[in-house]
Order: C-alpha cells, then sequence, then structure tokens
C-alpha cells in the first residue's frame, strides 16, 4: 500500500483515453460567431450581416471568415444596446495591461456588476450534472445510524488531511481515517486504485470504491461506486481544495503583459500537444511542463517567480506553486485528456482559484461546473485562429477582461457553487451519509 506516498498528480495513471474526438465542428453558425451566449445580445442585423459573409465566404471558398468583423471593428451600429464589456471586445483602444485591480475599477466604472447579473439572471447550468448538497435536510428521516466511521484503506493519493472527525448534517457524526487506532470496527473501507475484498457479508464494513478518472470504471466488488459523475452513488467533482494542500496559493495582482497564457503539462499525449503546440504558435505562451516546455526545463518557475517561493518548503516540487506561477498570466490552457461528458478536471480548476482565465478544451457541459462567463471555451471558435485573436484582443482590453472575473467579484457563480459542495473537500460527511442511509456495517450482506 502506497497510502503515504505524495504522487506527482492529482490522480493516478489513468487507462489510455479515447481518441479526442474533434473539438471543431463544423457548424456553420458557430463558424461565424463566438458562442451563442455573446451573440444574442449583438443586434440582429449585426448576425444576419455575418450569416450573409459567411455564407458567401462558403459559396465563394473563401478563407474562414475572420473574426476580425467582431474583434477589431469598433462598434458597428449605434443603436446596438451593448450590456457588457465583452459584448464590445474590440470597441475600445488597444491597451497594454497587467494591473488586475486597475482593471476591475475600470470594469466596475463602465459596466459594473449591476448590469452583469442583470445579463446572466436567467442564466443557469443543468442542475442535475451535480448532485444536491444543500436540500440534505429534508432527507434526516432515511439516516439509519447516528455515526459512521470510515477506514481509508487502499488509496493512492486521497490527501490525509481529509483525516478526521466531522459534525454532518442531521446530527449524524463521521470520523475518516486510515488509521486504525483511530477507527478500528469501521462500517466502510475505502478504495482507489486497489480493489476492494471480494465478498462482504452483513456485519462487514460496505465497501467504497472510488475512481475519478474519465472511465469511471468500478471495480466490481464495490457497494459504493465514487465518481466525477451525477449518476455515481457519490459524486466527487474536482472543484475542491483538498487535492493539494501544501501550496503556495499567492495570487499574483499584476499579470504579465507579454506572454499571456500558461500552460503545464507534464503526461505527455498527442492529440493534446498537437493543439497545445498550435496554440502556442498563435498566442505568447510559456509551458513550464515536460511537454513542449519552453521555458528552459520543468523545474523553472522558481526561478521565474521567486514571489511563489514558500520559505518552508525545504524540497519545493512543481505543483507546490503551480497556483502561484499561473496567477501571473492572465489565461491558463486546460486542455483535458479525454473530452468526456461531466469530466472536469482540477486543470480547470486550479486556474479558476488562481484568479486566472481558463482557456477549456474539454467536455461540452463544462458550463454546468462553472460560473457564467468564466471560461473561454476554445471548441466554440471554428478555428484556433479565430480563438487566438480574440485571446489577444482580451489581453489588450483591461475591460472586457476584467469581465471574465465579475462572476467571483458579482456572485454570480451559477452552478459553480455546487460543484464546489460536492467536492472532494465534502466528500467524508457525504460518504457517511450514504452509507448511513445503508444501515452502516449492519447492511445487508452485498
Ligand atoms: C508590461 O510589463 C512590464 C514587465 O513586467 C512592465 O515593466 C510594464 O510596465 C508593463 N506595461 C504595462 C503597460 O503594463
Ligand atoms: C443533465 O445532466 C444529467 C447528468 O449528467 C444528464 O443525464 C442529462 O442528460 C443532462 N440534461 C441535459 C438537458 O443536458
Amino acid at each position: 500500500m502506497s497510502s503515504t506516498k505524495p504522487s506527482s498528480s492529482p490522480t493516478p495513471p489513468p487507462p489510455p483515453p479515447p481518441p479526442f474526438s474533434s473539438f471543431f465542428t463544423a457548424n456553420s453558425a458557430a463558424a461565424a460567431v463566438f458562442a451563442s451566449r455573446r451573440v444574442s445580445c449583438i443586434a440582429p442585423l449585426v448576425v444576419a450581416a455575418l450569416f450573409a459573409a459567411a455564407l458567401v465566404a462558403l459559396l465563394l471558398d473563401f478563407p474562414k471568415l475572420s473574426p476580425s468583423l467582431l474583434v477589431d471593428s469598433p462598434a458597428v451600429d449605434s443603436s446596438v444596446v451593448v450590456t457588457t464589456a465583452v459584448d464590445s471586445l474590440g470597441s475600445r483602444q488597444k491597451e497594454r495591461f497587467g494591473d488586475v485591480v486597475a482593471a476591475y475599477g475600470r470594469w466596475d466604472a463602465e459596466v459594473g456588476c449591476g448590469r452583469f447579473r442583470e445579463k446572466f439572471a436567467r442564466w443557469g447550468g443543468n442542475a442535475s450534472a451535480v448532485q444536491e448538497y444543500a436540500d440534505g435536510g429534508a432527507r434526516c428521516g432515511e439516516l439509519r445510524t447516528r455515526h459512521v466511521s470510515v477506514g481509508v484503506r487502499g488509496v493512492t493519493w486521497v490527501p490525509d488531511i481529509l483525516d478526521g472527525v466531522y459534525e454532518c448534517r442531521c446530527g449524524l457524526s463521521c470520523v475518516w481515517s486510515r488509521n486504525v487506532a483511530v477507527v478500528d470496527e469501521v462500517d466502510v473501507t475505502l478504495w482507489e486504485s486497489f480493489k476492494p475484498p471480494k465478498t462482504r457479508k452483513q456485519g462487514e464494513p460496505l465497501r467504497a470504491f472510488m475512481d475519478l478518472e474519465a472511465t469511471r470504471r468500478p471495480s466490481g466488488f464495490e457497494d459504493i461506486f465514487i465518481g466525477y459523475h451525477a449518476k455515481d452513488d457519490v459524486q466527487a467533482t474536482y472543484a475542491g481544495k483538498t487535492f493539494r494542500i501544501t501550496r503556495s496559493y499567492r495570487v499574483a495582482k499584476e499579470k504579465k503583459n507579454d506572454t499571456l497564457v500558461y500552460w503545464s503539462s507534464s503526461r505527455c499525449l498527442p492529440h493534446r500537444d498537437a493543439l497545445a503546440k498550435a496554440l502556442i504558435s498563435l498566442i505568447p505562451t510559456h509551458s513550464f511542463g515536460r511537454c513542449l516546455n519552453n521555458v528552459g526545463g520543468s523545474d523553472v518557475a522558481l526561478d521565474f517567480f521567486p514571489d511563489c517561493k514558500m520559505e518552508e518548503n525545504p524540497i519545493p516540487h512543481w505543483w507546490d506553486h503551480l497556483h502561484c506561477a499561473m496567477s501571473h498570466y492572465k489565461f491558463v490552457l486546460a486542455i483535458e485528456n479525454t473530452n468526456t461528458e461531466s469530466y472536469v478536471t482540477e486543470k480547470l480548476f486550479y486556474a479558476l482559484d488562481a484568479g486566472s482565465v481558463p482557456i477549456y478544451f474539454g467536455t461540452s457541459n463544462v458550463w454546468d461546473f462553472v460560473p457564467p462567463n468564466s471560461i473561454i471555451e476554445g471548441s466554440k471558435f471554428s478555428s484556433l485562429e479565430e480563438l487566438a485573436s480574440y485571446v489577444k484582443a482580451l489581453a489588450e482590453d483591461p475591460v472586457a477582461y476584467a469581465e471574465y472575473h465579475a462572476w467571483r467579484r458579482c456572485g454570480v457563480l451559477g452552478n459553480y457553487g455546487k460543484a464546489r459542495l460536492a467536492s472532494l473537500d465534502t466528500l467524508p460527511c457525504r460518504l457517511c451519509e450514504y452509507v448511513s442511509k445503508k444501515g452502516g456495517r449492519n447492511a445487508p450482506a452485498s
């Protein structure tokens, strides 16, 4: 068992993922404009003109319609009601900037939370994509035991910090520990990477098995399956804080104004590298990981950003200063291993935590897990060139850039708050509640 061994990535190496499905679906509407969400606020006239232009371009077999129509030209029609700054991206003077707090101030003056809230008043993710946590009180009657103990047995990366005593909802208490000196008679054992026992009699602990990889592969011997998906017995999203606890969470106030994108990947997958390589050729990017490293080694982040050093950390690992390093960039490239429904991993959430804007490639239901206007969805652009010009335009428009941080400043979270509540952070209580409903170790043989 390697439960005390720190792993170099939050999850163990999974089996080879299926080939990445094409991100760039040839949808002529999407080709003409950016995300439909943005389009809805542009005057129908503009949209019609763009469609016509797209049609002509298609008929004449012109190269792809350039996003510069939207990005570079000033506001097309003064009668157009521009609700927010992102809608009018390109209408302001281009400007080099690094100070995000100053950018926030400019956005407050030009747009403000009122308009932002109004724009997203009816915006919402699919509520079923995240298990409900807040309404647990309504189900107190289903609990069958007052106390549940969890024995963490065969796991590789589940952090020790989760060990502890919890007061859960409905007066349920819960102990979670890997140490038999803390909990000997357990109601449930937790397994991950290692398979649980093949059989279980009444009176023996229930078997919980966790697999947060895209494939959600049960062990075949568990009573409770924990995965990232809402349909699993207990959901554990990647939106929590507990993956890494020793890190520097310092967030830089000044973003770089020359190199726009941070990327770090050390598990080099051909499809991911190909996508990243193409983007790196279009947008100034620092690649810190092993894959496509362009900063002179995979241990140089602290040389770049001495402010990320932690005095009490004698042997820093790359992940210790990951958040702090990415906080120096306006954008963080986040490419999932695989494009699988509801599979939204730490790659994206780290960037949000670090006060950066993720450029995301992954599942199309990502909006069920993140706040409105918090990420740039790469697949919504008809080409990487379009994506690159959008990103560059944002990087030179402090007001529009600030709008990508408005969700947190204005408290417009969409499903994100729920996704955080269904993360590893709260797993002990949620697992204990589930086990209590089954009757703990007195649950019938399985
Ligand atoms: C751009 O970044 C450089 C280096 O950090 C800094 O000296 C300069 O003041 C920045 N320019 C602007 C306009 O923010
Ligand atoms: C909402 O999410 C659930 C769980 O992931 C999924 O089964 C369902 O199809 C989704 N509904 C829509 C409308 O996307």
